[in-house]
């Protein structure tokens, strides 16, 4: 089988050096690698990653390799690929499989050399590469296994699942697809939730993306934020994030919502709240961060202002109805790598970032490394836990054990050199009685 499948391994310099910045900015998941690099808890394990390959996850595979893994990656989408940091890596002797702007035959390729490399243990974000697993164990014939079946061809997929220790999931869709799997009792090993963790949560999904897809929005545009009628649709961990960024940023917001509690919030916090009917008629700007399909289609694009510029958040590039912009313009014209202009019948322009994938990723480097610093380290350790106890979780979507979050979160303060209070023995004791009143 193949060894690695990447752009161009002359950029390994380049991502090598740039690999070496955001450790700098990492040092959780560094203190974990020194900690890896003695015990080996990942021995004689090999790893199935499918990941963005940026920077961040240079570092996470460099741990993980400390850990005594063996590796193989593919992209968890087909634009977020740093190709200098794929050839870092393959110099690092991880077998990667990825580069920017893949075909969707080419990406599905990519997974099937990761699956062929028989995993014991998978790393995703989004979930693609478990569910296809699980199609294939299945007999579940789609178009996208098509593109591999040469790669695994012959293999035992029944032998492929048992030697399955367990999996790890990044992001808020990959869970939601998992626990779909569960709810059928189809999952077929223990999976852990790290978008679950409240120290990954709380923090990559609002501060994260919240920075990153503004930051993606303004390399791609280099538009001004200050005053710009924005609108946020989907007001959950990552929108929200990105609502008060753009509203610190100057930007006039309004907030789509389909859930009361949320919109309330939204309504308390400030913002103004209104249905996509509305927002349509008068944004300049809209960020979709739903998770979900269709949220942006045909007659809002059909009420929207000249020059509206569109762009997602969420893992997949479904929000925005990319099929109902193509139907209704005339013409579409590329501005940019990471603009497309589509003219529609009577001459308004709209402008979609990144072809309505993740803005963050594709059009910038994704989250800062300080924050990757947690979400990656939880997935270091969540590996590590999956092989302590091994045989023994059951074939579930689980959390992240408390112990666990509550350690990352302890270093990161460390590492920033911020003490915490501590409870005191009566405190403890106040706090877990109920005999004590006024
Ligand atoms: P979340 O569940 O916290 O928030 C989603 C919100 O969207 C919810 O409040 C929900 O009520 C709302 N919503 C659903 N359908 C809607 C509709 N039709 N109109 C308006 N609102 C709607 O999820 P999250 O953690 O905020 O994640 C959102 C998406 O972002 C997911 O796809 C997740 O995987 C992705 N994500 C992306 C990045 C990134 O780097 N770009 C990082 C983290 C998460
Ligand atoms: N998801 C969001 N930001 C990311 C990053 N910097 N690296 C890997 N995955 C990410």
């Amino acid at each position: 089988m193949r060894e690695y499948w990447i752009k161009d391994r002359s950029l390994a310099e380049r991502g090598r050096k740039r690999i070496a910045w955001s450790e700098t900015q990492m040092p959780v998941l560094v203190e974990i690698r020194r900690r890896f690099s003695k015990e080996k808890p990942l021995r004689n394990i090999r790893v199935g990653a499918c990941l963005h390959i940026t920077t961040d996850t240079g570092v996470l595979m460099k741990t993980l390799a400390a850990g005594g893994a063996e590796l193989y990656l593919c992209a968890s989408n087909p634009l977020s690929t740093q190709d200098d940091v794929a050839a870092a890596l393959v110099e690092e002797g991880v077998h990667v499989y990825a580069f920017r702007g893949q075909s969707e035959e080419e990406y599905y390729r990519c997974l099937g050399y990761v699956i062929a490399s028989k995993p014991m243990i998978t790393m995703d974000d989004g979930a693609d590469l478990i569910s296809t697993i699980h199609k294939l164990r299945y007999g579940i014939r789609t178009r996208e296994l098509d593109y591999f079946k040469d790669i695994v061809n012959g293999m035992d997929f029944e032998e492929l699942v048992n030697g399955i220790v367990g999996g790890s999931e990044e992001t808020t869709t990959g869970v939601i697809r998992l626990k779909a799997l569960a709810r059928e009792k189809k999952l077929l090993y223990p999976v852990i939730a790290v978008n679950d963790a409240e120290s990954k949560r709380l923090f990559d999904n609002p501060i994260g993306t919240g920075q990153s897809a503004l930051d993606g929005i303004v390399r791609a545009t280099n538009t001004l934020l200050a005053g710009r009628d924005a609108v946020v649709v989907g007001f959950g961990n990552v929108g929200s994030g990105i609502a008060y960024r753009l509203r610190g940023m100057g930007a006039r917001v309004t907030v789509v919502e389909v859930d009361p509690i949320k919109a309330l919030k939204a309504v308390m916090d400030g913002f103004n709240v209104e249905p996509m009917s509305k927002a349509a008629r008068h944004g300049d700007l809209f960020i979709t961060a739903t998770g979900n399909i269709n949220v942006i289609r045909r007659e809002h694009f059909e009420a929207m202002r000249d020059g509206a510029i569109l762009a997602n958040a969420g893992h997949f590039n479904v929000e925005i109805s990319v099929r109902d912009l193509e139907e209704i313009s005339i013409r579409k014209e590329r501005i940019s790598d990471c603009i497309m202009r589509y003219v529609l019948r009577d001459g308004r322009k709209l402008y979609l970032l990144a072809e309505g994938r993740l803005v963050n990723l594709a059009c910038a480097e994704g989250h800062p490394s300080e924050v990757m610093d947690m979400s990656f380290s939880l997935q270091a350790l969540s590996a590590r836990y999956l092989v302590e106890n091994r045989g023994k979780l059951p074939r579930d979507v689980l959390r992240v054990p408390e112990e666990i979050d509550r350690e990352v979160a302890s270093l990161k303060l460390e590492a920033m050199g911020i003490e915490v209070e501590r409870l005191t023995d009566e405190q403890k004791r106040y706090l877990s009685s109920w005999t004590l009143g006024t």
